[in-house]
C-alpha cells in the first residue's frame, strides 16, 4: 500500500462548486491540520469559470468559516493551507486549456501522485480524462476520484466508466459514495465481524426482516434541475442505500482488504432479485411531496419549489421491498425507505430477528422480537431491543421490552469524528479503496434499479402525493403491512 504522504497534489474539477466548498475544502483543511498532507502538496481548483487565485482563496476561506466549527479554525493552519491553493480555468472540451494546469503543477516531483477529483457533470468525466492524458498529466500512479451520479441507468454508466477506463486503470479509480465514509457505517463492519455473537444468527434462520430508512426533512434545496432528472431512486437508492444493504448482507470477507470486501459486496448486488413489472407494482412505492408543514414552517410542494415544473412526475420518496436470492437471505425482505420532507432527519438500519418459536409467558401480550437498531445520523447509536422480566411478584412472570445501549462509550466523547469526505480523501491518499465502489458494484446496482424504472414507466400513472411533514404515502405502510410487518417506530 502506498504511504499517504507520497500523494501530493489534489486537482479538483468543479473546484468552485458547492460540493468542493462545503465538503472537500473543509475535509482537506482538517487533513492539513492533522498533518496528513505532504508539505509540498498543492490543491488546485479547476473549472470553466475564470477566477483569480485570490478570489478562489477567499471563496474557500468563506466556506471554511461557514462549514468548519469556529473552535477548529486555526490561523497558522489557514496560512499554510491557503498557500497550497491555486486555481486554473479549464474548458474540458478544449485540450489546449489543460496547459494551464500543467503550468501550475509544473515539473513537480510529485506529479505522478496527483489525485484528480471530478466533481462535475458526469458527461465531462470522459473529456476531462482525455484532456489530462493528452497533456501528459497522467502517470501510472495518478488517481481519479469520481463523484456521483455515475449515469442515469446501466447503459449510461457503462459509457462513463468506459471513458474513464481509457485513461485510468480500475485500481486507480475511486468512486465515492460518501455514506461509506460515515463513521457508523464503518462501525457496522466492526460490529458484525469483530464480535462472535452476531455472525451465527445473521441468516434467514434467525432474521425476519431488515429495514433501512434514510429520512430527510429538507426538500430539494435549490437543486430542482438536478434532482428532477434524478429522483429518489437514482439519488439515494442506487448508491447510498444499496451500499448500506451490502454491508448488512455481505458474507464475511477474508480480510479488510479492498478486493476482499468489494468481492463480498458484488456477490450481494448480483444476488438482488431483479423485479418484473408486476413485482415493481407490488414492491416499489414512489411518491412526490406536496405542500405541508416541515420544521414548523409551511413549505411548498415539490413542483412549486423554485425552478419547479408543474407536470414533473419525479419521485421524492420511495419504499421498496428488495429480495436477495442466496442461501443466507432467501425469504428475508430488505425494506428500503427514503424521502425528502419527512417529519424527521435520520438514517437507521433495523435488523429484526424472528419471534421466539413458542412463548412460555402467557401473562405477557407484549413480547416483541429482538431488534438491533443501528442509527447512523444525526447521532450515532447502536441498540439491542430485548425482553426482560418486569420486577416484582405479579400474578405470573411478566416480561417487557428493554433496550441495551451499545453506543460508543463516553471516553470517546471529546474525540472529533472525521467527516465522511475527510476519511475518504485520506484513503485515496493512502491508495486504499476498501471504502470505494468498484465498477462491478455500480453496474449491478444499476441493473436492479433499471428494472424498477422500467416497471414504473410501464405502468402509466403518476407517483402519489404525500403531504410534507408526513411519513410518505399510505402505500408505503401497506408495503410492509401486507407482509404482516410494520416499520420500526423510531424514538
Ligand atoms: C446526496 C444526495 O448524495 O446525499 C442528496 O444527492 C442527499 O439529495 C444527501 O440530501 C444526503 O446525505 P447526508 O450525508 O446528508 O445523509
Amino acid at each position: 500500500m502506498k504511504l499517504h504522504n507520497d500523494a501530493c497534489n489534489f486537482v479538483i474539477f468543479g473546484g468552485n462548486g458547492d460540493l468542493s466548498i462545503r465538503k472537500l475544502m473543509p475535509a482537506l483543511y482538517f487533513l492539513d491540520k492533522d498533518d496528513q498532507l505532504a508539505p509540498a502538496a498543492k490543491i488546485i481548483g479547476a473549472s470553466r469559470t475564470a477566477l483569480e487565485r485570490v478570489e478562489f482563496q477567499s471563496m474557500v476561506r468563506k466556506g471554511l468559516e461557514e462549514f468548519v466549527a469556529e473552535k477548529y479554525m486555526d490561523e497558522t493552519v489557514w496560512d499554510r493551507f491557503s498557500e497550497r491553493l491555486s486555481y486554473v480555468s479549464v474548458d474540458a472540451s478544449k485540450n489546449e486549456t489543460f496547459q494551464h494546469l500543467s503550468e501550475v503543477l509544473g515539473n513537480d516531483a510529485c506529479l505522478g501522485n496527483t489525485i484528480f477529483y471530478l466533481s462535475t457533470a458526469p458527461g465531462l468525466f470522459g473529456p476531462i480524462c482525455r484532456g489530462l492524458k493528452a497533456n501528459n498529466l497522467v502517470s501510472e500512479h495518478s488517481r481519479v476520484v469520481l463523484e456521483k451520479p455515475l449515469g442515469k441507468d446501466l447503459a449510461s454508466s457503462i459509457v462513463i466508466n468506459d471513458a474513464v477506463a481509457e485513461v485510468f486503470d480500475e485500481d486507480n479509480i475511486y468512486r465515492i459514495d460518501h455514506y461509506l465514509g460515515k463513521e457508523t457505517v464503518q462501525n457496522l463492519l466492526a460490529v458484525r465481524f469483530a464480535n462472535a455473537l452476531f455472525e451465527p444468527v445473521w441468516t434467514n434462520s434467525h432474521i425476519d426482516n431488515v429495514q433501512i430508512t434514510v429520512a430527510e426533512t429538507v426538500g430539494v434545496e435549490g437543486r430542482w434541475g438536478y434532482y428532477d432528472d434524478s429522483g429518489a431512486l437514482r439519488d439515494m437508492v442506487q448508491n447510498h442505500m444499496l451500499q448500506l444493504l451490502c454491508l448488512v448482507a455481505m458474507g464475511v470477507p477474508v480480510s479488510l482488504d479492498q478486493d476482499a470486501v468489494r468481492a463480498e459486496k458484488i456477490k450481494v448486488l448480483k444476488s438482488l432479485k431483479i423485479m418484473s413489472a408486476s413485482e415493481v407494482r407490488e414492491h416499489a412505492v414512489r411518491a412526490q411531496y406536496g405542500s405541508g408543514v416541515a420544521n414548523g414552517a409551511s413549505v411548498p410542494g415539490y413542483t412549486q419549489e423554485e425552478g419547479g415544473k408543474p407536470d414533473s412526475t419525479t419521485e421524492t420518496f420511495v419504499a421498496i421491498r428488495a429480495d436477495i436470492h442466496n442461501w443466507r437471505w432467501r425469504g428475508v425482505p430488505f425494506y428500503l425507505r427514503t424521502g425528502k420532507r419527512l417529519p424527521a432527519r435520520f438514517s437507521e438500519i433495523v435488523i429484526e430477528f424472528k419471534d421466539v418459536p413458542h412463548s412460555i409467558f402467557p401473562e405477557s401480550s407484549n413480547i416483541m422480537a429482538n431488534k438491533l437498531v443501528i442509527r447512523l445520523q444525526p447521532e450515532e447509536s447502536l441498540q439491542l431491543y430485548m425482553m426482560n422480566k418486569v420486577p416484582g411478584l405479579g400474578k405470573g412472570m411478566e416480561v417487557h421490552p428493554v433496550t441495551l445501549n451499545l453506543t460508543q462509550p463516553d471516553k470517546y466523547a471529546d474525540k472529533r469524528i472525521p467527516e465522511a469526505y475527510e476519511r475518504l480523501l485520506f484513503d485515496v491518499m493512502r491508495g486504499n479503496s476498501t471504502l470505494f465502489v468498484h465498477r462491478a458494484e455500480v453496474e449491478a446496482a444499476w441493473k436492479w434499479c433499471d428494472a424498477i424504472l422500467t416497471g414504473w414507466a410501464e405502468h402509466a400513472g403518476l407517483p402519489s402525493t404525500y403531504m410534507s411533514g408526513t411519513w410518505g404515502p399510505q402505500t408505503a405502510f401497506e408495503l410492509v403491512a401486507k407482509d404482516g410487518r410494520s416499520w420500526h417506530e423510531s424514538k
